[in-house]
C-alpha cells in the first residue's frame, strides 16, 4: 500500500497582485521519485518554494505526512523532514564546506528517533570530493562542487522528502553523471522520496516513475514514465 508523503490541494500563490500558481494538485507517494517539468517561467521554482514555505500560499493547502503544514514556517517544514536544494545552489560563500554541511544539521533539532547526529559518512561516500575540500570556502568552489555541497547540506538534515530544483543546470557533463548517480543512491540506499525539477527529459524518465508538466502555473498533464515515453511529452516542454 503506497501512502502519500506530500499532498497539494488546489495550491495557489502570487507575487503581489500577479498570480503565478493556479489550483495545483499533486500527490507524492512515500518512496517514489517524481519529475516536475516545464518551460522556463511556468512556475516550477515558485511551486517548490511554496512547498517548503519560502513562498506563501494564497489558496489551497499542503499536507505532509497527513498533517496540514500550509501555515508552518520554512524551518518548521525542514524539521518535519522536507529537504530542499534550491535552483542556483545557494551555498554560503564565506563558510567552509564543513561549515555549510553543519548548517544543514539545523533541520535535525527537536526531531526524535534519528539514527545519529553529526554529518553522516554517507555524504562523503556519495561525494568523495567534499572530503578533500572540506576546509575550503564554498564561494571558491566550482559549480559542480557547490551543487554536491548543496545536496550534501540538504542530506545532513536527514530529509524524508528531498526537493531538487534543476540540480544539473549549468554543470559540466562529467559532474552531471556523478550527481545523477548520487540521486539514485539517495533514493535506493537512503529510501528518500524525491521530487526533481529537471530539463533533461532522458534523466527525468530514467529516474522518476511519475511526471508532472507545468504550463502557466498549472499542472496540465501528469502520468507514469513507465507507460508513456519522454518523446510523447517533449512537445509540452521544449521551446
Ligand atoms: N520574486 C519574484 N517576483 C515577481 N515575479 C516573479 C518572482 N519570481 C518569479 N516570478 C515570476 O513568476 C513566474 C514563474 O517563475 P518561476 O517559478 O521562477 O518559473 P520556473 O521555475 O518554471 O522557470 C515567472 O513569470 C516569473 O517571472
Ligand atoms: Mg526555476
Amino acid at each position: 500500500m503506497m501512502t502519500s508523503l506530500l499532498t497539494l490541494e488546489k495550491v495557489s500563490s502570487a507575487y503581489g497582485q500577479s498570480k503565478v500558481l493556479w489550483d495545483v494538485d499533486m500527490d507524492i507517494r512515500q518512496g517514489s521519485a517524481v519529475a516536475l517539468i516545464g518551460r522556463n517561467g511556468v512556475g516550477k521554482t515558485t511551486l517548490l518554494n511554496t512547498m517548503v514555505g519560502v513562498q506563501k500560499l494564497t489558496g489551497g493547502r499542503i499536507m505532509f505526512e497527513g498533517k496540514d503544514v500550509s501555515a508552518a514556517p520554512a524551518h518548521g517544514r525542514a524539521r518535519a523532514g522536507i529537504g530542499y536544494v534550491p535552483q542556483g545552489r545557494h551555498v554560503f560563500p564565506q563558510l567552509t564546506v564543513m561549515e555549510n554541511l553543519t548548517v544543514g544539521l539545523a533541520a535535525l533539532s527537536g526531531r526524535k528517533g534519528l539514527a545519529q547526529s553529526g554529518i553522516s559518512e554517507f555524504i562523503f561516500d556519495l561525494f568523495p570530493k567534499l572530503t578533500q575540500i572540506r576546509a575550503r570556502k564554498a564561494g571558491l568552489l566550482s559549480g559542480g562542487e557547490q551543487q554536491q555541497l548543496a545536496i550534501g547540506r540538504a542530506l545532513a538534515g536527514q530529509p524524508k522528502l528531498l526537493l531538487l530544483d534543476e540540480p544539473t543546470e549549468g554543470i559540466q557533463p562529467s559532474v552531471v553523471k556523478q550527481i545523477e548517480r548520487a540521486l539514485e543512491r539517495i533514493r535506493v540506499e537512503l529510501g528518500v522520496t524525491i521530487l526533481i525539477v529537471e530539463q533533461y527529459l532522458d534523466f527525468a524518465w530514467s529516474f522518476a516513475e511519475r511526471y508532472h508538466v507545468m504550463q502557466r502555473g498549472q499542472i496540465i498533464r501528469q502520468g507514469s514514465t513507465r507507460e508513456e515515453t519522454a518523446a510523447e511529452i517533449a512537445h509540452l516542454v521544449n521551446i
